[in-house]
This record gives structure tokens, sequence and C-alpha cells, in this order.
């Protein structure tokens, strides 16, 4: 992205969220303080409202008497539909950036909007709500409950969201099926290969049909054939209309995304579009 499109929708400042004295216009126009805050005013001033806008996020460990950066100062957008992959070395602070646009940690310092909504600021009550209402994500180490199916394991967002049984099952299956799964459906996770409990993994993240696809390593506890056949599901979703944000150490990995963000020391390296 170029710096004067940065420059453009940068919403660092308060004159920016026209939270200042001059928000006279603004509310002439019927916006309320509350909804400035949230950053509705990035939707309704023509402002393209970008579906992630990071705006100069730090994240700073306290340990003891040390502090520990592990983000300083990265600012970036992400548009709809976006397939990005993250890089970087071990400690650059890809995970802490993960955790952060996945509602997951609050920044020290900065501002991010998530559908215009102004996610840095929100209390943890809201910040899970908007985790399972925006937010699919996928680990490493597939994250799934040993003893339940992966029916039930897929369904489990469905219940915290609070959706009838008849339409868990009916949801959880069509998301198995979508991850061409709908013949493993009574089976718990040691009855699965590795490649199967990744995508038991998708299919949950995706049941509550996310905004945004976060995968942070999802392929770094598999071989490189069913890393493959992973990646190839990531293209598939990502051709339907999933926004996908994938973390990886590997370079064939991220040479599939469309956009490819480097860290570095906790600071955007490079930030390039590569289809
Ligand atoms: N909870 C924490 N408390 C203190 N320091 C932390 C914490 N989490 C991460 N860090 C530090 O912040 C830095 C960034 O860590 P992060 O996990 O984001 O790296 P990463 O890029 O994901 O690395 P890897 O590729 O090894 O997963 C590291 O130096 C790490 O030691
Ligand atoms: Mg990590």
């Amino acid at each position: 992205m170029s710096e004067a499109l940065l420059e453009m929708e940068s919403p660092t400042t308060e004159e920016a969220n026209g939270v200042t004295e001059e928000t006279s216009i603004v509310n002439g126009n019927g916006l309320d303080a509350e909804a400035l805050e949230r950053g509705d005013l990035l939707a309704h001033d023509g402002v393209p409202a970008a579906l992630i806008s990071m705006r100069d996020i730090w994240r700073t460990y306290e340990m003891g008497t040390e502090k520990l950066h592990a983000l300083r100062g990265v600012s970036f957008d992400v548009q709809r539909g976006e397939y990005l992959a993250i890089i970087g070395p071990s400690g650059s602070g890809k995970s802490t950036l993960m955790n952060l646009i996945g509602c997951l940690d609050t920044p020290s310092q900065g501002r991010y909007w998530i559908n215009s909504k102004l996610v840095s600021e929100m209390e943890d009550d809201e910040l899970a709500r908007i985790r399972n209402q925006e937010i699919g994500f996928v680990f490493q180490t597939f994250n799934l409950l040993a003893r339940a199916t992966a029916l039930h394991n897929v369904e489990l967002p469905l219940i915290y969201a609070g959706v009838s049984a008849a339409d868990r099952h009916e949801r959880a299956q069509r998301s198995l099926r979508a991850v061409e799964l709908g013949d493993r459906m009574t089976h718990r996770p040691n009855e699965l290969s590795g490649g199967q409990r990744q995508r038991v993994a998708i299919a949950r993240a995706l049941v509550n049909n996310p905004s945004i696809l976060l995968a942070d390593e999802p392929t770094g506890a598999l071989d490189s054939k069913t890393s493959i056949e992973i990646m190839n599901l990531f293209e598939k979703l990502h051709s339907e209309g999933n926004t996908i944000i994938v973390v990886t150490h590997e370079h064939d990995i991220a040479a599939r995304a469309h956009r490819v963000i480097s860290i570095r020391d906790g600071n955007i390296e490079s930030d390039e579009r590569i289809k």
C-alpha cells in the first residue's frame, strides 16, 4: 500500500476521528459521540473502511523491571477478501500480532479497528463478542477437545453463541463437509490423521461464518504432503470469498498468499503484493 493511501486512511489522531471540538459537523449528521469513539466515523465519513485497520500498534510485555517491546508501532490495513501471509524470524512478533487481530489480547498503545469497530479500547466481554462474531482461529496444534467427536468440536463455537441444537448440527455438518470430512464426523481426534485434525479445526473456525480466518503456523505440525492439502483448502476458502491471514516460517507456504508482510524485531520490514 502506498504511503499516500496510508496517510489518507490514517485514523491515528484524535482529529481524524472527529472526537475533538470539531465534531459539530459530524454530530450535525446525527452520529452520537459513542459511535464516533467506536470508529464508526470511518465507515460514515467517506474514508475507506478496511476490514482491519491497525495504527501505530505497540505491545510491550513487562518482565519485572524490564520492558520487552514485541511490537513497535505497526500500521497496516487488510481489505475484505485478502489472502495475507505474515512471515518473520522466531520471536519477531508474529503471534503477538495475530493475538491482537484475533481479539485474544489488547495493545499497550495504538488503535485498531475490525469492521470499523474500535477494538483496541474494548472491554473483555465486548472483545469476546467480536471474537465470536468476526474471527475464526486455527492453531498449529489444532486445539481440539480430545474426548469430543469431530462434529461436537465444530459445534462448540455455536454453543457459545447460543445457537439451537438442530441448527448447530446442521451448520457443523455443512462445515465439516466443506473441508471434505463428511465421512469422519463421529471420529474423535485420536481417530483422525494430523491433516484431518487440522481440517476439523478449520471447520470449527469457519462454522460461525467469521469475517476473518486467522491461522498461526497451521502446517507447523504437519508433513509436507499434508501441508499442501491444507494450503489447497485455504486457497479454496479464499476463492469462496473468505479473508485469510496465515503466519508461517515457510516461504513456499507464504508464496501461496496474495500479499506478504514481513516482520522483524516488532516492525514491518516489507509489505508486498505478490499476486
Ligand atoms: N506473554 C509474554 N510475556 C513476555 N514476553 C513475551 C510473551 N509472549 C511473547 N513474548 C516475547 O515477545 C516476542 C515476540 O513473540 P511472538 O510469540 O510474537 O514471536 P513469533 O514471531 O510468533 O515467534 P515464533 O515464530 O517462534 O512463533 C518474543 O521475544 C517473545 O519472547
Ligand atoms: Mg509464534
